[in-house]
């Protein structure tokens, strides 16, 4: 059976770190409310002109490197942004430039904190169905472009920063022992836009707009809808909440990350946590996280791997990966 195996992680954050102490400073708020709330102890603020494309890029070259590849290798640049550079072109090409590559083709994925699921899925189909070998799969983010900054309930939240992953197929038996992508599961839900959308885009108001979020609401879908895909996706592969060696989940708010680490009664040592440090950093929060655990060596060959992440849409999904 045709799998799609992770060969190589990397990631990129902005060099700016923002404290809770100095948000203090800028709204109405405290460092123990924010704590207190949602585990944020500080995130990453990319410079100016520093764009996602230039955040997608550095995480890239680190992937690539982790795999032993050269750009020219990649058929699939996947990029998963809400905030690209530019309204079109997709930042995936501009990344494909940034990164010399001369064939191959590349484009952005829309599914805002769940995008990198989203691409993840896409790019895990593309090679099943033989079309490509090789994927360089990109979630990349400047939140602190589209945020409020007089908004309290928001601006303490988001965050900027990228991580990217290489896909290459691989002829496996087709077992749940097999490196690669065992299953995907994928879920939107347009009934819920006004809950968490940005009021502004180049057809409503030719502006970019800022992030609008009804908080509570968000959290009390997030913890159903996450508890709902991770079932699904243990219960695809015939798998059990034992089986899993790692939640990488999305990074919104520590205390939805401790529901379903929970659900899954999972100790708690084996949950990625960066949220403490990166806050919300949208779709590259998963693939941040999962390179962080790589890096310090927690993430090892052969270990099983259950990703999720819920957001604006809304859209939610979880993947389930032998590493
Ligand atoms: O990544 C996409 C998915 N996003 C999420 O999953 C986010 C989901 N939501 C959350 O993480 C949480 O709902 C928040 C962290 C956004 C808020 O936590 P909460 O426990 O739901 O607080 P709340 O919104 O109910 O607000 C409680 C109080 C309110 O005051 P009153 O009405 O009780 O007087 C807020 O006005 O806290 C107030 N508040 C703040 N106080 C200090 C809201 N923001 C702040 C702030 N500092 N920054």
């Amino acid at each position: 059976m045709r799998r799609s195996i992770i060969t190589g992680t990397g990631s990129y954050l902005p060099e700016r770190i923002l404290t809770n102490k100095e948000l203090e400073t800028m709204v109405d708020t405290t460092d123990e409310w924010i704590v207190a709330r949602s585990g944020i102890r500080q995130r990453h603020i990319a410079a100016d002109g520093e764009l996602t494309s230039d955040l997608g890029t550095a995480a890239a070259k680190k992937a690539l490197e982790a795999a032993g590849l050269e750009a020219d290798d990649i058929d699939l640049v996947l990029v998963a942004t809400a905030t690209p550079d530019e309204t079109f072109p997709a930042t995936a090409t501009v990344i494909q430039k940034n990164l010399g590559m001369s064939g191959g083709f590349a484009f952005d994925v829309q599914a805002v904190c769940t995008g990198f699921i989203y691409a993840l899925s896409t790019a895990d189909n593309f090679i099943k169905s033989g079309q490509i070998n090789k994927a360089l799969v990109i979630g990349a983010e400047t939140f602190s472009r589209i945020i409020d900054w007089e908004d309290r309930t928001t601006c303490v939240l988001f965050a900027d920063g990228a991580g990217a992953i290489v896909l290459e197929a691989s002829e496996e038996e087709g077992t749940n022992q097999d490196r690669g992508i065992l299953t995907n599961h994928l879920h939107s839900d347009g009934n819920k836009h006004d809950l968490l959308f940005v009021d502004g885009g180049p057809s409503s108001t030719q502006t970019t707009g800022y992030l609008r979020m009804q908080g509570k609401e968000v959290f009390r879908h997030a913890v159903t809808n996450l508890a709902n895909v991770v079932g699904e996706a243990l219960e695809a592969t015939d798998l059990k909440p034992e089986d899993i060696d790692w939640l990488i989940p999305h990074q919104a708010n520590k205390r939805i990350i401790d529901g379903t680490g929970r659900k899954l009664k999972m100790d708690p040592s084996k949950v990625v946590v960066t949220v403490d440090r990166h806050g919300n950093t949208s779709a590259a929060s998963v693939p941040l996280a999962l390179d962080e655990a790589v890096r310090d060596g927690r993430v090892q060959k052969g270990d099983l791997l259950l990703l999720e992440a819920m957001g604006g849409g809304f859209t939610w999904g979880s993947s389930l990966v032998r590493f």
